[in-house]
């Protein structure tokens, strides 16, 4: 079986309401990642990309987040509107899709976004 294209990595992590941090996959149901992986299918691109459901990417705050690799492009606030754009420009076109991209400036370190709500819980 020759190796898989690209993986994408589509964040299902649960918190409950009162963490400290959000997080991208608040009822479990999986919807992007399957949403991803029935519309792969639909355009014969099984074996080729894979949709996996990671667990926390550790970009919370900017979620719902994915990642496509090997590109290493970070996509954040991803909806269900977005899987088509995002499979036919950047899966089989090659262009990300710009506007839902994560800069640099938001991954791995204290962005404007993660700043905490509020200074009593760390
Ligand atoms: S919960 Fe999705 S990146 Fe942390
Ligand atoms: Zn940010």
């Amino acid at each position: 079986m020759p190796k898989f294209e690209k993986h994408i990595f589509i964040c299902g992590n649960q918190r409950p309401t009162e963490a400290p941090r959000p997080c991208c996959d608040p009822t479990g149901q999986a919807e992007l990642q399957r949403s991803f992986k029935e519309k792969l299918a639909a355009r014969g691109l099984k074996g080729k990309v894979r949709a996996n459901q990671s667990g926390c990417l550790d970009q919370c705050e900017h979620g719902p987040n994915l990642v496509v690799y090997p590109d290493a492009v970070w996509y954040g606030r991803v909806t269900l509107d977005d899987v088509d754009e995002i499979i036919e420009s950047h899966i089989l076109g090659g262009k990300p899709v710009e506007r839902l991209t994560l800069p640099d400036s938001c991954l791995n370190i204290t962005c404007e976004h993660r700043m905490p709500k509020t200074t009593s819980k760390v």
